[in-house]
């Protein structure tokens, strides 16, 4: 395809080392859309006569039929996707088919390829965020007034309801979701037109294809647009932080379903026994899914390393992306709907949740409040409730397990009233502040949610 200025043919070694077919061919269905576009541009600029346009659309209409069927024989001596349909074209169909990359490089030719792709990978992902968030609500709905303890530093620190920690993580995906929208919008501009780097001599109309593309426009710059990839390497940081969340969750599930914990209990269906140890009954998914996110971090550390210090314009080095985009796009893929799967088959112990909020003191913030709320200094109130607790401790007691004397040696203000304080329920129904826990809030929470799902 470009061999005119050679005198000797390419070596082996180098066409094995530098094809990209083996993982490019991927792109195949954005490779022919946007060769259509390109050529009914064409046509319609004179370029292409009318029978030359309709032998290249009948000829990648074939094409493409092939492939799908998995007829289509693609061959690592021409390289890349791009060059294997127009080399198929052209025997195909003849000298039209030599036509179709007038006013085009594969410069422009694998960006707007790329950027189709990601497009409908944004879209993808969405949607599958959108089922995750909507487990976690319905999770949420379920278990509604069920507490658990709330944690800082792995350790118990107030009691909270399931449904708040389990909204945690729609607001996490949710915020996933505005960013891949984010990143959508950006991504989609056409590249087409730009040809190598420079533009092109030719009479095309940038707007006609990009807008047969689905595109919003297409970009300004031919120059940036040659060696852009700030699209890829925004997808896989979005990516990163959805795996992110996907990991620290996964985590969470590793630890409830211990024998230490007794959280949670993973279905059958998605665990694993020991080849071993008979009794053993082993969290995988979750395991294997915090074990992935190395693989999206390293995809991003890929991208990010490919791109820094290349000049303009393009470089193949550049060919490189897309190994690592498609393995992101089928980690997250499959890693956000197998969770969503286990999520729907999980049983909270509630009854085990509840009796862990029940021990280590966890409503000292509230008397420390109560005190408070008795004009004592707040700083004086942790003290006073620090020496509460240590008492406790030496006597294997819980702060509600008090009499109103033995509260007497730390502060005289403290009366009766204090039992509903230090009760479990009084204490997370209490937290009314926006976004806290109390009943009231997550309640309202929920229903904000099930409403932003359509779910309501
Ligand atoms: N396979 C190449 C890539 O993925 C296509 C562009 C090649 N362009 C070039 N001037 N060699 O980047």
């Amino acid at each position: 395809m470009w061999g005119g200025r050679f005198s000797q043919g390419t070596a082996a070694s180098v066409e094995a080392f530098s094809a990209s077919i083996q993982y490019d061919s991927r792109l195949y269905k954005y490779d022919i859309a946007a060769s259509k576009a390109h050529a009914a541009m064409l046509a319609a600029n004179g370029v292409l006569s009318g029978k030359e346009l309709e032998d290249i659309e009948a000829g990648l209409t074939a094409i493409e039929a092939e492939i799908d069927a998995g007829k289509f024989e693609f061959k690592p001596e021409l390289e890349d996707v791009h060059m294997n349909i127009e080399k198929a074209l052209i025997e195909r169909i003849g000298p039209a088919g030599a036509k179709l990359h007038s006013g085009r490089s594969r410069n422009d030719q694998v960006a707007v390829d790329f950027k189709m792709y990601l497009r409908d990978q944004c879209d993808n992902t969405i949607a599958l965020l959108d089922e995750i968030r909507t487990v976690f609500v319905l999770l949420a709905r379920k278990y509604l007034g069920d507490l658990m303890p709330g944690y800082t530093h792995l350790q118990r620190a107030q009691p909270v309801q399931i449904a708040h920690h389990m909204l945690a993580y729609y607001e996490m995906f949710s915020r996933d979701k505005s960013r891949m929208e984010d990143c959508r919008k950006r991504l989609n501009l056409s590249p087409l037109g730009c040809a190598a780097m420079a533009g092109s001599g030719l009479p095309l109309d940038r707007e006609v294809t990009a807008k047969a593309l689905g595109f919003d426009g297409y970009t300004a710059n031919s120059m940036d647009t040659s060696g852009d990839r700030d699209y890829a390497i925004e997808f896989v940081s979005v990516c990163t932080m959805i795996q992110l969340h996907l990991s620290r969750l996964s985590e969470e599930l590793v630890l409830w379903s211990s024998q230490e914990f007794e959280f949670v209990n993973i279905s059958d269906k998605f665990c694993t026994g020991s080849s071993i140890m008979p009794q053993k009954k082993n969290p995988d998914i979750p395991e294997l899914i915090r074990g992935k996110s190395g693989r999206v971090v390293g995809s991003l550390m890929t991208l990010i390393t490919l791109v820094k210090g290349l000049p303009l314009t393009y470089n193949r080095d550049l060919q490189e992306d897309k190994e690592p985009v498609f393995d992101t796009v089928d980690t997250i893929a499959a890693s956000l709907s197998i969770m969503a799967e286990l999520l729907q088959n999980l049983q909270f112990n509630t009854k085990k949740m509840a009796e862990a909020t029940r021990a280590g003191c966890m409503t000292a913030t509230d008397l420390a409040d109560y005190l408070v709320m008795k004009k004592v200094p707040f700083r004086d109130a942790h003290a006073i409730v620090g020496n509460a607790v240590a008492y406790c401790l030496s006597r294997g007691k819980e702060l509600p397990d008090l009499t109103i004397e033995e509260f007497g040696q730390f502060s005289d203000v403290i009366g009766e009233d204090v039992y509903e304080v230090l009760s479990i329920e009084g204490s997370v129904n209490s937290r009314k502040t926006a976004g806290g826990t109390g009943l009231l809030r997550v309640t309202e929470e929920v229903e904000k949610a099930e409403k932003q799902l359509g779910i309501a």
